[in-house]
């Protein structure tokens, strides 16, 4: 079977990068990383990509949102991009947000999403995994990257079992609420934060005597073992984007895409 072709984004220490690395290098995957960007410069996970020679590129979203903030006029837009349109199709805030706060913020970002898709175009790429990236991606990043909507290339890690706690902090805002279980979620993302079809969790209990410190051990842990574990499930072709429809308690039906992992 051919090996899929993975791009990885970005932002810190990078350690489930280096999970998904090791688990190509070992076979454990059927795949191979292609390229890793960051919109950190400083992101320690870079170094780890360059210690396995995969080819490395920077787009820094801090410098792009500082500029805008002094000088809005310079901030250069790709030429397909419609603010209305994304407005409409991005769900990461309530239409009836400040609309000068979501302008500035689809701005700056599609600028940044540009960039990265410029970067990511000398490598071709199966899927882009999500490892520990620290941004919102808008509809204009997500729609390229997925001509078909039946079938996502990206993926996320999040640190929290899904759909509580969505956000920057899983594992402390579920120690914080006092669960007794913790866990994370692979998914693929779609206009939301952290909403998309559900591919894979784990769990783990909490107990009296953790602290936040090694509940976040024990999840990142299982990030680990989990992350390789879904996406060498794509590489077999195994994952199938299912519209569903669901009925709500109150009668409201909805339609939700649905993983259905194929044996
Ligand atoms: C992980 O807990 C991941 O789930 C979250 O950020 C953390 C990043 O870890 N999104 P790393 O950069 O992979 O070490």
């Amino acid at each position: 079977m051919k090996k899929i072709r993975i791009g990885a984004l970005i932002s810190g220490s990078g350690s489930n990068l280096q999970a998904i690395i090791n688990a190509c290098e070992a076979g454990h995957i059927n795949g191979e990383m292609v390229f890793v960007g960051s919109d950190n410069p400083a992101a320690y996970g870079l170094v780890r990509a360059q210690n396995h020679g995969i080819p490395v590129f920077v787009v820094d979203y801090g410098a792009i949102i500082r500029s805008h903030k002094l000088e809005p006029g310079k901030t250069r837009l790709p030429a397909d991009f419609c603010l209305e349109g994304i407005r409409a199709r991005q769900t990461l805030f309530a239409q009836e947000v400040d609309p000068v706060k979501t302008e500035f913020f689809l701005k700056t970002r599609v600028a940044a999403e540009d960039a990265l898709l410029q970067n990511m175009t000398g490598h071709a790429f199966d899927l882009v995994v999500l490892a520990g990236f620290m941004r919102n991606l808008t509809p204009y990043f997500i729609d390229h990257v997925n001509p078909d909507p039946l079938r996502p290339r990206i993926m996320n890690i999040h640190p929290a079992l899904l759909p509580a706690f969505p956000g920057v902090d899983g594992y402390g805002d579920t120690f914080r609420y006092g669960c007794k279980v913790g866990g994370c979620t692979v998914h693929f993302i779609d206009y939301g934060e952290d909403s998309g079809p559900i591919i894979g969790q784990r769990s783990f209990p909490i107990c009296p005597e953790d602290t936040l410190e090694n509940v976040k051990k024990k999840g990142l842990e299982l990030e680990w073992q989990l992350y390789p574990e879904c996406i060498q499930l794509f590489a077999e072709g195994r994952l199938a984007c299912v519209p569903t429809e669901i009925t709500h308690p109150d009668g409201r039906k909805s339609t939700r895409l649905i993983v259905k992992i194929k044996a």
